[in-house]
């Protein structure tokens, strides 16, 4: 009711003409026929309006001291393989490496042995491998398992920015508006703990262009990271291979029951 309400309210107040209503009822129209099981036009519209992120900011408040989440975007796909600490998640080649590693803990600054890191990103090439059909599907993706300490560590490759998809209404919208389609360079997470309420997060790469003007208006300071230059003596850097940068990622989970992950469907 209360939706009627707000909508009745717009109406008067913009004064609507109906030449303006047909043009929304075209778009919505549009919005609707591209919306499929491959492509969610519907779900890209409420990202790019910032109604995702609204209601994630809502459900998802979190004490002060726990990792702030954030949305779960459309490229997440279950079952990711399970790999051992450190290995690459990259099946090809796909940018310079990353050693990105952290704690997990507790709010109460407890290790959380044995809590999962479901991680997943893009290459240089700005696809997830679930936009490519000719990628392994298990490129740049992969669980990990923290140790005693409650430490976790994987080797990535440097995110880079990528646009949304751009090329429907909702990209129409973004120009008429003066909006850009990019999303600034990051690596999604979700954390999984026992007796811990499940966390959906990112981490931003804190050098990346559009930090401050996300599409998807994803972005909260506290989840961004600087990737270092790595020290040659780092006792923790792989032998498997040639690693010169680092993030670190540490994460702390508020006790609390796990929540099921949104599926927000794919827009690509
Ligand atoms: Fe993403």
């Amino acid at each position: 009711m209360s939706l009627v309400d707000h909508l009745h309210d717009f109406v008067c107040a913009v004064q609507l003409t109906e030449a303006e209503w047909r043009a929304g009822i075209k778009i919505l129209t549009e919005i609707g026929r591209m919306s499929d099981e491959h492509r969610q036009e519907f779900i890209l519209l409420s990202d790019t309006l910032g109604a995702s992120m609204l209601v994630d900011a809502i459900q998802h408040r979190v004490s002060d001291g726990a990792t702030e989440s954030t949305v779960l975007g459309p490229f997440y796909v279950p079952g990711s393989p399970l790999r051992r600490y450190g290995e690459s998640i990259a099946v090809k080649p796909a940018g310079p490496a990353v050693w990105v590693y952290g704690t997990v803990h507790s709010l109460d600054g407890a290790p959380l042995a044995g809590a999962e890191i479901d991680v997943w990103q893009n290459g240089d090439d700005m696809l997830y491998a679930v936009q490519d059909q000719d990628c392994p599907p298990d490129h740049l993706r992969g669980r990990f398992v923290t140790r005693r300490d409650g430490s976790y560590a994987f080797t990535a490759v440097r995110p880079t920015p990528y646009p949304i998809p751009d090329d429907g209404p909702v990209g129409r919208m973004l120009r008429a508006t003066g909006r850009h389609p990019w999303r600034p360079a990051h690596i999604h997470m979700i954390a999984r703990a026992s007796g811990h309420r499940s966390l959906t997060t990112h981490i931003f790469d804190a050098d990346s262009d559009h930090l401050d003007s996300d599409t998807v208006f994803g972005v909260k300071p506290s989840l961004s990271r600087r990737v270092e230059t790595r020290v040659p003596d780092d006792p923790d850097r792989p032998s498997e291979i040639e690693v010169q940068a680092s993030l670190r990622a540490d994460l702390v989970l508020e006790p609390g029951s796990q929540r099921p992950i949104m599926d927000w469907g794919r827009t690509a």
